[in-house]
């Protein structure tokens, strides 16, 4: 039975990597959902965010969960891998408490890997790696959803060795950014050493591991980390401004402070000036669907962070992809607009 706090900030885990080694395809598999297939050329060209609720995440780790768990679930933000993206990983690394890795485990390190470290390296955001696509070493049993430590207990022993020799080959990759790691299975300290998690997205294998290091890093993060606590007027940022069919311009957020309610007046970043609007709706996503794609919302008064969520509201034409947006509340108005000026001055 798991514990949750009331008003405990979901965690923001932020999904990175090269091109096709797995990130959305790994999402699918956590998510119950084939966001791939409805990608042209499956090549993911926005930031994404899905809300995976900690009961969803229970029952793919099957047992495994530690029992003091408070986070309420996780908010999974989905990058582009496409070299073109940068200021997209770059906005995703910003925004992101935790962060998950992927490496092909049999194309190893590429451009957009060094990329990704990089960027956890400036925010210092702790982060896991997942070594995507076990099931295509060579003689590889598949085991469909078994944890990594079950499936690799039923391997021959040249497949155990050829996948640990690419274990040591990422760890020793890693190591010439500074950073320590090695299967998460033999780690004692997360803190000091970073967890590589051997996966397959397409089998399901090693997703209960991945899903429990996550977890428990969230959790240490969070109990270390007073701000995680919904407190406040909402602050988000804005990942893309949307003309749809019947509602007019609306923007795609991820509020990561704080609360936004209907009827609160906020200040976004537009092309020339801040905006100052009225929210008239909030759309949220359904659990484990993703906010960029998904046509079903549900209509809320209030969300809290950290979540994705769509916002109605007039003279949204002119608001900024990548700004900042604040809820104003009373007497702050003035000291928003001036912090917003500011920003769009700088950029
Ligand atoms: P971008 O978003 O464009 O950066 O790519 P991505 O990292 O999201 O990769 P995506 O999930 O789209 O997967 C790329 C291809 O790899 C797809 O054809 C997947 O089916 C395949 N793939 C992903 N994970 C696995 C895996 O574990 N095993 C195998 N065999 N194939 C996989
Ligand atoms: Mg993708």
């Amino acid at each position: 039975v798991t514990r949750q706090i009331k008003d405990l900030r979901t965690p923001i885990i932020c999904v990175m990597g090269h091109v096709d080694h797995g990130k959305t395809s790994m999402l699918d598999k956590i998510r119950g959902t084939t966001v791939t297939d409805i990608e042209a050329g499956e090549i993911t060209q926005h930031i994404g965010a899905t809300e995976v609720p900690l009961y969803t995440i229970e029952s793919l780790c099957k047992g495994v969960l530690p029992g003091n768990i408070e986070v309420p679930g996780l908010l999974f933000i989905d990058t582009p891998g496409h070299h073109a993206f940068t200021t997209l990983r770059s906005r995703g690394g910003a925004l992101s408490d935790l962060a998950v890795l992927v490496i092909d485990i049999i194309d190893g390190f590429q451009p957009q890997t060094d990329e990704a470290l990089k960027i956890l390296k400036q925010y210092k955001t702790p982060f896991i790696i997942a070594a995507n696509k076990i099931d295509r070493i060579p003689g590889w049993r598949v085991n469909p959803s078994f944890s990594f430590t079950k499936t690799f207990e039923s391997q021959p022993d040249n497949v155990k060795n050829a996948l640990d020799n690419r274990i040591y080959d990422l760890a020793g990759k890693l190591s010439a950014y500074g950073f320590s790691a090695d299967r998460y299975d033999r780690i004692r300290d997360f803190t000091r050493t970073i967890g590589i998690v051997p996966i397959s997205a397409r089998t399901g294998e090693g997703i209960p591991d991945l899903l429990m290091v996550l977890v428990g890093l969230a959790q240490k993060f969070l109990e270390k980390n007073l701000k995680l606590h919904v407190t406040g007027p909402g602050v988000g940022t804005v990942l893309e401004v949307k003309e749809d069919k019947g509602l007019g311009y609306s923007i795609d957020t991820i509020i990561y402070d704080g609360e936004i309610r209907t009827g609160d007046t906020i200040v976004i970043g537009g092309k020339e000036k801040p905006i100052v609007t009225k929210v008239r709706a909030l759309l949220k996503p359904m659990p484990n669907r993703e906010l960029r794609i998904v046509e079903k919302f549900d209509h809320v008064d209030r969300v809290t962070a950290s979540a994705g969520v769509k916002i109605l509201a007039s003279d949204l034409d002119k608001a900024m992809a990548g700004s900042h947006l604040r809820v104003a509340r009373e007497g702050m108005l003035n000291a928003l607009i001036k912090e917003i000026e500011s920003e769009i001055e700088r950029a």
